[in-house]
C-alpha cells in the first residue's frame, strides 16, 4: 500500500506540475481527491478489505496522503489563482493618460434656439406653449379667422391643399381658433409649430416655422399688446432696441399693424441688410377681430384680446446673421455645428 501511495503522490504531482488554468485544476481535483469517483476516496474502499491488524495503520497512511493531497492542491489553486489575476489585471490596465474617445455631439438647430428663447420669454409672463395640428380643415385656417373665400390667401398658388376641405397650414393663427373653442378666457397662449406656403427662392422655403401669440382678458387694449412686444424685442436684441408699429391689415384683427425693428447694422440709416429701409419687419399682430371672437362663442362685450404671429427663420437669421435662407432647411452638419 505505501508503494502504491508513494506512486499517486509522484503522480500527483508531475501532473499538478503541467497545470496551467483553474479548469485543468478542477479536472485533476475530480481526478483525485473529489467525491466517490476520485483516486484518493477509492483508497478508502480497500482500507474494508484490509486485516483488522493493518487497518488502523493503514488508516492513518491514507489520511496522511489526503491531508498532503489537499495541501498540495490547495498551494497549486492559490497559484493559478493568482496568475489568473495577474493576467486579468494587465489586459484590463487602462492608460488614464491616454486621450479620449471623441463622442460626436449633437447641437441645437438655430430655429430651436430661438424657439427655446421665445418660450422663455413669454412663460415668464404667463403663456403656456400649445401645439395645434398641421393639417387643417377650411374652416380654421381661414373661414374662423374671417378670410372671405375670395381672399388672395386662399388662392390654390400659396396653400398646399390635401383636398376639398383640408391643408396644410398656411399660418399658426388657426391655433387661436382651436384654443378659442377649447380653453375658457382668461388665458394666454404660445402657440409655436411648422407652416407651409406654396413658394420656394432665395427668401421662401415651401416649409417654414412661426410662433403665434395671443391673450384674452376683459379690458384687454392695443396698449398690452405694444407693451408686450416691445418687452420681448428688447429681451431679444438689448434694451436699446428702436421699435415702430406700422398700420397693415390681416383679416383676423382690427386694428392690425405690423412691428419694425430698426435696423442692428445701419441704426436706421439705411443698408443692405434692410434693403435701405432703415427698419426690418418682425412680425404681425392685432387685436383680435370681433367676428373672430363672436365665431368662437366669446361675449365681446366682455372679453377682448390681441394676437401676434411671428416667423422664426428670419428671426434666428437676424439673431445668428445667416446671409440665406436656404442654409436652415439644408443641414450640412458644417453648418449646423457652428451654434
Ligand atoms: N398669420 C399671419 C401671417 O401668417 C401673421 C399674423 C398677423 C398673426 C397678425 C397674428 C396677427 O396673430 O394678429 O402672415
Amino acid at each position: 500500500m505505501e508503494e502504491k501511495i508513494e506512486e499517486i503522490k509522484g503522480e500527483i504531482a508531475l501532473e499538478l506540475s503541467e497545470v496551467k488554468t483553474s479548469s485543468e485544476l478542477f479536472r485533476l481535483k475530480a481526478k483525485y481527491i473529489l467525491g466517490k469517483a476520485g483516486i484518493i476516496p477509492g483508497l478508502m474502499k480497500e482500507l474494508g478489505k484490509a486485516s483488522k491488524e493493518d487497518r488502523p495503520k493503514l488508516g492513518m497512511v491514507i489520511n496522511s496522503l489526503k491531508e498532503w493531497a489537499a495541501d498540495y492542491f490547495a498551494k497549486k489553486e492559490a497559484e493559478i489563482n493568482e496568475a489568473e489575476r495577474n493576467y486579468r489585471y494587465k489586459k484590463e490596465e487602462i492608460d488614464i493618460t491616454m486621450p479620449a474617445k471623441r463622442v460626436p455631439q449633437g447641437t441645437y438647430h438655430p430655429v430651436s434656439i430661438v424657439k427655446a428663447e421665445l418660450i422663455d420669454i413669454f412663460a415668464g409672463m404667463g403663456f403656456r406653449v400649445l401645439e395645434t395640428r398641421e393639417i387643417e380643415d377650411d374652416f380654421h385656417n381661414f373661414t374662423a379667422l374671417n378670410t372671405p373665400k375670395e381672399h388672395p390667401a386662399r388662392d390654390k398658388q400659396d396653400t398646399f391643399y390635401i383636398n376639398d376641405d383640408f391643408m396644410l397650414r398656411t399660418h399658426t393663427s388657426p391655433g387661436q381658433i382651436r384654443s378659442l373653442t377649447t380653453i375658457k378666457p382668461p388665458f394666454k397662449v404660445l402657440i409655436p409649430g411648422r407652416v407651409y406656403r406654396a413658394d420656394d427662392d432665395a427668401t421662401h422655403s415651401p416649409m417654414f416655422h412661426q410662433i403665434e401669440g395671443m391673450v384674452i382678458d376683459k379690458g384687454v387694449t392695443m396698449a398690452d399688446l405694444k407693451g408686450t412686444l416691445n418687452t420681448l424685442v428688447r429681451k431679444l436684441y438689448g434694451e436699446n432696441t428702436v421699435t415702430r408699429f406700422r398700420p397693415h391689415h390681416f383679416p383676423f384683427t382690427e386694428p392690425s399693424c405690423e412691428m419694425d425693428v430698426q435696423c442692428h447694422k445701419c441704426g436706421g440709416k439705411g443698408c443692405p441688410t434692410c434693403k435701405g429701409e432703415g427698419w426690418i419687419e418682425i412680425l404681425g399682430a392685432g387685436m383680435i377681430h370681433p367676428k373672430v371672437l363672436e365665431g368662437c362663442g366669446i361675449d365681446t362685450d366682455v372679453y377682448s384680446g390681441w394676437a401676434f404671429g411671428m416667423g422664426l427663420e428670419r428671426l434666428a437669421m437676424r439673431r445668428f446673421k445667416i446671409s440665406d435662407l436656404r442654409l436652415i432647411f439644408e443641414n450640412d452638419v458644417r453648418f449646423l455645428q457652428q451654434f
